[in-house]
């Protein structure tokens, strides 16, 4: 059976008010020392965001029937690692960027010095979570978990992919090694994203199942920073909440930058398919995953 567009659309909004509920009253309070810094924290988290890595972690472990209550830590843990990338990301240093969710971004509302100790702080929550006793999950689990988002958010990840993004700027990538960036600069969240889902307790998977999922968490996480780039190059502030046009004027590597427009939507459409294609081959029931997917390729901010 598949859900309707409409069951669709109101099982995203209830996960999304569950993840905002659940950040709101698990996130350190602003009237506890240092105010400034759990200030910066929650203005940078909750509140704001499509929250799509959470969503893909909920989604992921539903279709393994894992408990939601741990899910929904596991999620929200991934939701501090990326709200934390995004203030490093929008740092003078880095990409130098003032409009994050369409607010200020956090070193513009709170100063610089604030919006690093908020990321690297954010960054450590996110294990103390995982790795809180009342997680839901027996220890093994929680390694895992704490394990498959440290790798992710690492040198041979996320924070490895940023740092080929800035070596890159202004020189031209080839296309393998532009997708290999972008495996890690954005796909190693999402695919952690996927595979913490599958580790919330349930169903466990067979090795075939869970190389299928594994590699459709990869054609996913490109098609993000596909999506990502196409959207810098097309759109505007209002929609994006974040300043547009920002790669191009920064001489980054990007689809766009490096395939032109067109080509950039046929290689979106392209990793779309295949993503949609691996998901088809599991024999659960994947249909918000799917779903999900669609979503994603045709985001609009
Ligand atoms: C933006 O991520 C940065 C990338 C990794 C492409 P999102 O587009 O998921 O940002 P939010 O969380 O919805 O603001
Ligand atoms: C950022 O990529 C990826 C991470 C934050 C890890 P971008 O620099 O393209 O993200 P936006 O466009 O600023 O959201
Ligand atoms: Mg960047
Ligand atoms: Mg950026
Ligand atoms: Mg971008």
């Amino acid at each position: 059976m598949h859900d309707t567009p409409s069951s669709f659309t109101t099982w995203v909004a209830q996960q999304r008010q569950e993840l905002e509920n659940f950040l709101e009253q698990r996130m350190p309070p602003v009237n506890q020392i240092p105010h400034g810094l759990h200030q910066a924290m929650r203005y940078a988290t909750i509140g704001g965001g499509k929250r799509l890595r959470a969503l893909l972690t909920l989604a992921t472990a539903e279709m393994v029937q894992a408990d939601h209550q741990t899910a929904l830590l596991v999620a929200s843990s991934l939701e501090l690692i990326h709200a934390y990338s995004l203030i490093h990301d929008d740092l003078p240093s880095m990409d130098n960027d003032s409009l994050r969710r369409g607010k200020p971004t956090c070193h513009v509302q709170f100063g610089e010095a604030t919006a690093v100790l908020a990321g690297d702080a954010l960054q450590s929550l996110a294990f103390q979570w995982l790795s809180e006793p009342t997680s839901g999950m027996p220890s093994t689990s929680a390694l895992t978990q704490v394990r498959l988002l440290a790798i992710a958010s690492g040198s041979r990840g996320m924070a490895g992919g940023q740092a080929i993004d800035l070596a890159s700027v202004g020189m031209p990538l080839s296309l393998p090694e532009l997708e290999a960036m972008h495996l890690k600069k954005t796909g190693a969240l999402i695919r952690a994203a996927i595979l913490m889902g599958t580790h919330c307790g349930g169903a466990s998977l067979s090795d075939n199942e869970q190389q299928s999922l594994t590699h459709f968490a990869n054609r996913l996480g490109l098609l993000y920073q596909i999506v990502d780039d196409i959207l810098d190059n097309t759109s505007d502030s209002a929609t994006l909440g974040k300043t547009p046009g920002k790669d191009d004027a920064e001489c980054k590597a990007t689809y766009v930058t490096l395939l032109g427009l067109s080509e950039a939507r046929s290689k979106a459409q392209e990793v779309l398919n295949e993503a949609l294609d691996t998901l088809s081959r599991l024999s659960h029931d994947s249909q918000h995953l799917q779903a999900l997917t669609q979503q994603i390729y045709a985001r609009h901010h």
